[in-house]
């Protein structure tokens, strides 16, 4: 087994609501081991990079638009098997119907907006953490 990286981003509902340090907390005591963080305002360009296979669907637009709404804060975490550990203790997209023990399952909810705020993005597999580390990190 090999140790991993991922990125996690705390989406702009994440940061307006302050819960950047509940949500990093979780993450390092599951013992993931938190390598890089920085608080960022996206870029239309950076986020086309990031969701280039969302492209056209019908909530590429209400989701970029949300991404841009505020800052977002980006790190790397570590570990091995960190890719499906984060996603683990992510919850499934919908955070209204994601289990209770999760980040999105106790902290989200469905606010009646166009796109899921669903406070968390994680990379899910490998070659996606490599990419969008580049994006986000370069
Ligand atoms: P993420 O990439 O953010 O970690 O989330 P994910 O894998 O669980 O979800 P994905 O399918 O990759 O979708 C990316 C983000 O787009 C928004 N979304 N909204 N039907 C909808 O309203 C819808 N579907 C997706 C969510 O913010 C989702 O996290
Ligand atoms: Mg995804």
């Amino acid at each position: 087994m090999s140790t991993e990286r991922t990125l996690v981003l705390v989406k702009p509902d994440g940061v307006k609501r302050q819960l950047t340090g509940s949500i990093l907390a979780r993450v390092e005591a599951k013992g993931y081991r938190l390598a890089e963080l920085k608080q960022v305002t996206a870029t239309r360009e950076i986020l086309e990079a990031h969701y280039a296979e969302h492209a056209g669907k019908p909530f590429y637009e209400p989701l970029v638009d949300f991404m841009l709404s505020g800052p977002v804060v980006a790190a790397i975490f570590e570990g091995e098997r960190v890719i499906e550990g984060f996603r683990s203790l992510a919850g499934t997209t919908d955070p209204t119907t994601a289990a209770p023990g999760t980040i999105r399952g106790d902290f989200g909810r469905d606010w009646g907006e166009k796109v899921q705020q669903n406070l968390v993005h994680g990379s899910d597999s490998v070659d996606s953490a490599e990419r969008e580390i580049g994006i986000w990190f370069s």
